[in-house]
């Protein structure tokens, strides 16, 4: 193979071309990211988020556990335990907690006395076998909710199996509980989320995060919209909800959790609000959904814009005249967060319903902020379906109001193979495209390949796509609602980082933003199955030349109009097709041809 590389055709491309989609499905947040141990710390848990699941679920005692609402904590958080004297209230974690020799945790929890003004609460983590591994002790006084938190560090011991959180008033009288929290110690940058997970994510060097959803963004049914400002402020004012993937939101990890990460991440925040209308444009009917269509009624629409505008002045305002930003303020963060992103509408249904809803709130943005860059969506298909075409005559009808749209595509690893030109003939006088869903549908190398070579056709269009997020990106062992998904874990350890991670890998760390021409020949027959792209990141000066065969024997690519001084630096991977790992590969190029492996990545740095 050659590949011909013609400097004079080099154009600019987006920076940020390579971003993470994160949405709260397969337990990502809530026994996921969010690194809080204790399962239904708040008791909200019901039958209306899964139907076996009640305010006891994941707590058990020596007792039927008394759960009470008269005097609650929070009107949004109505549910609290009541536990009497020398009685034990066990938390069992998502499945078990995990604690080792001397490992430190933070534990807090709000407690109230129902009699008297007085009363001790031993705290403990517990073995299976009633071992004691830590254990402290917390005077509780006065009548009212008082929270109380203590650092809870296992003794030298060495733990066997799970352990439980056992919390035990020792004096006579009984004592309300609730929001009973155990973290880590050691978190992401101490802001709250799993470290490995939060790392591994870090490691992808994405330009932007979008959050909260996929379908969470519009939920299921008008009453499971995401509502970002029932995700701010204390942890027993936020509102819990059902999750439309079929368990539930604590909302402990919520858009102050999210914007802080990305700026743990060094990465622009995206997002992405419902557009009036929850998923399908739909109101459930009593088997789910498929009832009647609608959406917010339009009545309601100039307060639902306003609470979008009320985001923008939360992350970005001046707490000294924002009441908004003065609660970001109070949260720790007074600086502004920088919010260059708003995201509108997730794979909707393109019905007049929505456009009128869409339309709207855009407008309401642009109006008030007109250098917020709008992201709006073209529905759940791509070309030719209804709402693809739909979708886009809408946008190209509404550039002032619109700047990018987000185009979602699930497809077979030969459909991207097939279609490394889909974008060479996109409008570049319409809106940018943000390609917020895609991945090929396997979890083997060879969609990892496929998706590669999707990526450098990404990049040579990177004039026309802005922004691009593989999805999902986490899912937990055993509660899978979607596959392939990006990295695989359990409550200890991340178990897979898939062949796709290490595609997403290489190309968020090497990322360029001059497109430099370049073509690569091969003969016909070969060409779905090789793919090359040549970037310059014109910040550190360097060239990055990435190349992907996907063929079963090697590959020799002659470069022309380029060349790689001896010495660059490699990175890559090389696997088995229908394997599911890969073996990443460094070292040194030495040229003056480059020898790529059977199903091998190589990026050159130089
Ligand atoms: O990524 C998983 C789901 O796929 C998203 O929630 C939704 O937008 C899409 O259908």
């Amino acid at each position: 193979a050659t590949l011909r590389v013609d400097a004079s055709k080099s154009k600019p491309i987006s920076d940020k071309l390579i971003g993470v989609f994160f949405e709260d499905i397969s337990r990502a947040a809530d026994g996921g990211l969010y690194a809080e141990l204790v399962q239904n710390r708040d008791f909200e848990y019901t039958s209306a988020d899964r139907r076996e699941w009640s305010s006891t679920t994941a707590w058990q005692s020596n007792r039927p556990i008394v759960v009470k609402t008269d005097v609650p904590l929070s009107k949004n958080n109505a549910h609290y335990a009541v536990v009497a004297a020398k009685d034990t209230l066990y938390n069992i974690g998502w499945d078990g907690i995990t604690a080792a020799a001397n490992q430190a945790f933070d534990f807090s929890v709000y407690l109230r006395n129902e009699n008297g003004e007085k009363n001790q609460v031993l705290v403990q983590l517990i073995g299976q076998n009633g071992e004691v591994y830590a254990k402290e002790k917390i005077k509780t006084e006065g009548q009212g909710w008082n929270r109380y938190s203590l650092p809870l560090v296992v003794d030298k011991k060495a733990v066997k199996g799970q352990v439980r959180l056992a919390l035990t008033p020792l004096k006579e009288g009984h004592v309300a509980i609730d929001m009973v929290s155990l973290f880590p110690h050691e978190t992401f940058k101490g802001h709250g989320l799993r470290k490995d997970l939060a790392e591994a994510i870090a490691a992808l060097h994405p330009k932007f995060v979008r959050f909260p959803g996929g379908c969470m963004s519009h939920g299921q049914g008008l009453d499971n919209i995401y509502h970002w400002n029932h995700t701010v402020g204390p942890w027993q004012d936020r509102k819990p909800d059902k999750n439309i993937w079929g368990y539930h939101q604590t909302r402990g990890l919520g858009f102050y959790e999210y914007f802080q990460f990305c700026e743990d991440l060094g990465a622009e925040p995206l997002p992405v609000l419902a557009a009036g209308v929850p998923c399908q444009n739909s109101v459930p009917n009593k088997e789910g959904l498929g009832g009647q269509q609608g959406g917010i009624p339009m009545k309601d629409m100039p307060a639902y814009c306003q609470e979008i505008l009320n985001m923008i002045e939360w992350a970005n305002g001046d707490p000294a005249t924002s009441k908004w930003a003065k609660m970001r303020a109070e949260a720790g963060h007074p600086e502004p967060f920088g919010l260059k992103y708003v995201g509108i509408g997730n794979e909707d249904i393109i019905s007049t319903t929505f456009e009128e809803r869409y339309e709207m709130i855009c407008k309401a943005i642009k109006a008030k902020y007109p250098n917020m860059i709008v992201v709006g969506t073209v529905g759940p298909f791509h070309d030719p379906s209804a709402d693809y075409v739909e979708g886009w005559k809408f946008a190209k009808e509404h550039k002032d109001i619109l700047d990018l749209v987000d185009e979602h595509y699930y497809e077979s690893p030969g459909w991207f193979m097939h279609h490394q030109d889909y974008y060479d003939h996109y409008d570049r006088n319409a809106p940018k495209v943000y390609l917020g869903e895609y991945a090929s549908r396997t979890r083997t190398v060879e969609s990892a390949l496929a998706e590669a070579m999707y990526l450098c056709g990404l990049e040579r269009n990177g004039d026309v796509v802005s922004m691009t997020s593989y999805a999902p990106l986490l899912c937990k062992d055993g509660y899978s609602n979607w596959n392939p998904d990006m990295i695989y874990f359990n409550n200890d350890t991340i178990t897979c980082l898939t062949p796709s991670y290490h595609t997403q890998r290489l190309w968020g760390t090497h990322s360029g933003d001059v497109y430099v021409g370049s073509k690569m020949s091969v003969r016909p027959e070969l060409s779905h199955r090789v793919a090359a792209s040549v970037v310059r990141d014109s910040k550190t000066g360097k060239t990055i030349v990435k190349l992907v065969n996907a063929l079963p024997a090697s590959l020799s690519v002659s470069l022309q109009g380029l060349a790689i001084p001896t010495g660059a630096k490699v990175e890559g991977f090389a696997g088995k097709p229908f394997e599911r790992t890969v073996v990443e590969t460094t070292g040194v190029e030495v040229g003056p041809k480059v020898e790529l492996e059977p199903y091998s990545v190589k990026v050159i740095t130089f």
